[in-house]
């Protein structure tokens, strides 16, 4: 059974191939960054066009890759929401269209689901049951997640998500979008303490975030301050430790109210290695488990699609040609295959 996967909800085409024997025969993905960079931020129209340019080439090279033909596909699987609604009808468009000439059923995949379960193509995956921190460009979600489809969100960011506010401040400090890996290159050579950024939401009895003070925070400090090199990356170190601060004391408040002792950190932010470093050790002191993907499986691409759309292949499935995005499709709505 090998399925192929198609990621067109933001601003990344990825398609892959997922054999359920074999596992992942072909994995590419084709970053628009360059293209969003002008503006400072992914323009949908242009995102959407771009995944019309991308999708097949890169459908084509990943058959090539595996040395495929398309009659030695069994499925096509396609992210079909949460995302930008243009994007999110290239990729729909194209996997039920291919589906549909080579006769076989295709699968809607949740992107969000996508990247929990990003972390099982690793050796050593994770078992249910687990807290998942999704933190990508368009989520900051803490996520009790029992089984495949049975996810509970038990807090998310009341405004601008984790990977948005780096992106943001990442903006105010001169750095091109995406700029929340290059912030935290620049954090490296920071001091710390010059510039101390509140914890939003330490202290509020929830499980929800809030980040978009955080980059006023840092609008004000670069006013009140000259912007040289070392300026830049204390300020830079100052934000990130404010983050990384806070998620890490909603993830242990998370963990104590769950009573799960497995932490999977997923989504695009999830590839930030202080993060990664400082969640590791807050887990190891509670005799825990963590779990994260390769940097290149954190942000988008196709392998969790197909990885998903194996995993549902006898749910949803379906050989009509209706096209239907969700734009807005949560977590919770999802259910067990
Ligand atoms: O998951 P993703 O590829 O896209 C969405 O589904 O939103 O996440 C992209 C986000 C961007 O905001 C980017 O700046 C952030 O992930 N990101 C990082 C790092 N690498 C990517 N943020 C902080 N540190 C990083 N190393
Ligand atoms: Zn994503």
């Amino acid at each position: 059974m090998r399925v192929l996967g198609i990621e067109t909800s933001c601003d990344e085409t990825g398609v892959a191939i997922y054999d359920k024997k074999y596992g992942l025969l072909s994995n590419k993905t084709y970053s628009q960054a360059k293209i969003h960079a002008y503006y400072g931020g992914v323009v949908p129209e242009l995102a959407s066009r771009d995944h019309v340019r991308k999708t097949l080439p890169l459908i084509l090279s990943s058959l090539k890759h595996a040395d495929l033909k398309p009659n030695q596909i069994n499925a096509v699987a396609y992210t079909a929401g949460p995302g930008l609604v243009g994007s999110l009808l290239v990729g729909i468009s194209i996997g039920r269209a291919l589906a549909y000439s080579w006769d076989i059923p295709s699968v809607p995949v949740n992107h969000m689901e996508g990247h929990i379960m990003a972390p099982m193509l690793e050796n050593n995956p994770p078992k249910f049951p687990f807290l998942a921190l999704l933190v990508s460009g368009g989520h900051t979600q803490l996520v009790s997640a029992t089984g495949i489809g049975l996810y509970k969100i038990l807090g998310e960011s009341i405004d601008d998500a984790a990977g948005e506010a780096f992106d943001k401040t990442a903006r105010l400090l001169g750095i091109s979008y995406p700029g929340g890996a290059i912030l935290s290159k620049i954090a490296r050579n920071g001091q710390r303490k010059r510039f101390i950024f509140p914890r939003p939401m330490a202290c509020s009895n929830n499980l929800n975030f809030s980040f978009s003070g955080l980059k006023t925070f840092a609008a004000n400090t670069i006013n009140k301050n000259n912007l040289d090199d070392q300026t830049r990356s204390d300020i830079a170190l100052a934000f990130e430790d404010a983050i990384i601060d806070t998620l890490l004391i909603k993830c242990k408040q998370a963990l104590d109210k769950t009573g799960f002792n497995r932490l999977v950190l997923s989504g695009g932010v999830s590839a930030n290695y202080i993060l990664r470093k400082r969640m590791t050790e807050m887990v190891k002191t509670r005799k825990g488990e963590i779990f994260f993907s390769r940097p290149e499986f954190c942000t988008d691409n196709g392998a969790m699609i197909a990885y998903v759309g194996m995993l549902r292949i006898n749910s949803n499935m379906s050989k009509d040609l209706s096209i239907k995005v969700y734009p807005r499709w949560s977590l919770a709505e999802l259910s067990n295959p």
